[in-house]
């Protein structure tokens, strides 16, 4: 079935308020489950915290909107989750908190849907499981670029949340053979974004080492979690969710000569591929980049 009745959290946030018109815009069914409203014609808002096993085994066995009483015929089964929902970051709330809500919450939104026979799941990892982003000092990943099979080794308590939640999902996929996916978001870029905050970048490279130098536009994601959300048949999976370029100006082998230079390079790289590789998503699940920074900023 390509048009899906999906349950979204964390739809209000950031990364959710681009994707969901998205995944609207394909066609989808969205009811987005989260602590305060997004304000988007066509979503249907339940307000659920995800730390309450409770609200999310009722949220996904909801109507999403009145409209779903009139054909008489029971609660609809949905046809996916999308699991958004977090503390986005350290140094928000304290990291025992950060860790607790994260990890219980996507326990809770996880076993809910497996149990209710939700046999498509999506859910938000991240970048930071490669342990550069949130370490204290500099750190140096073992190779580049990142990809998928690398020994995920954080040392903050959101980078090891994620982890966390990717082995919470890798048992559940064994436990019931559902479709389980996890995305390692890249740092998410809204389109006003590249304006305000590529030339800073660009004229402090240094600031985005911690990246890895890595974005994934807003709007790109969407497309790859539609793409995840026709694809099926894969397992478990882990994914990169980041653009096709570096968000550098600096060619990719000078970049990493210049911010990695003890760092062993595994394969050839384009002149300026990502070193937070999204070979994945391009060979496995069809991505094609539609929003390359380059098209939205002139810089010599
Ligand atoms: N923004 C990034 O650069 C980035 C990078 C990598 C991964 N991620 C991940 O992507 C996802 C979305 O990130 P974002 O930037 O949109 O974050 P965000 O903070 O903007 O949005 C998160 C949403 O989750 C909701 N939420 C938080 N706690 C909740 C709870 N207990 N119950 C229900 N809803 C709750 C918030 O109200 C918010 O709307 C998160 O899982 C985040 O960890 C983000």
């Amino acid at each position: 079935m390509n048009k899906k009745r999906i349950l979204f959290t964390g739809g209000s946030g950031k990364a959710g308020k681009h994707v969901i018109p998205y995944l609207l815009d394909k066609g989808h069914k969205v009811m987005n489950v989260d602590l305060v409203s997004l304000d988007c014609p066509g979503v249907d808002n339940l307000i659920a915290d995800i730390t309450d096993s409770g609200q999310m085994f009722n949220a996904m066995s909801s109507y999403t909107g009145l409209d779903e009483l009139e054909p008489g015929t029971g609660v609809p089964r949905f046809d996916a989750v999308v699991h958004f929902a977090a503390v986005p970051r350290i140094l928000i709330n304290p990291d025992n908190e950060t860790f607790r809500v994260n990890t219980m919450g996507t326990y809770n939104v996880i076993e809910a849907a497996v149990k209710l026979g939700i046999r498509k799941i999506i859910i938000a990892s991240s970048e930071t499981t490669y342990g550069i982003c949130f370490s204290d000092g500099k750190t140096d990943p073992k190779v580049l670029p990142l990809e998928e099979d690398y020994d995920v080794d954080p040392m903050d308590s959101y980078g090891l949340s994620k982890v966390v939640n990717e082995k919470t999902a890798q048992s559940f996929q064994r436990r019931s053979g559902f479709d389980i996916y996890a995305l390692r978001i890249g740092n998410v870029i809204e389109p006003n974004e590249y304006a305000e905050l590529f030339p800073y970048y660009f004229k402090n490279p240094e600031v985005r080492r911690r990246n890895a130098f890595c974005y994934i536009d807003a709007r790109d994601l969407g497309q790859v979690v539609h793409l995840c959300l026709k694809k099926d048949g894969l397992g478990y999976q882990v994914f990169n969710a980041g653009n096709d370029n570096n968000g550098a100006v600096i060619p990719t082998k000078a970049l990493a000569e210049k911010f990695f230079p003890h760092v062993p390079i595994t394969r050839e790289l384009g002149e300026h591929e990502a070193l937070f590789s999204n070979r994945k998503i391009r060979e496995v699940l069809g991505f094609k980049e539609q929003h390359n920074w380059r098209n939205y900023l002139k810089w010599d």
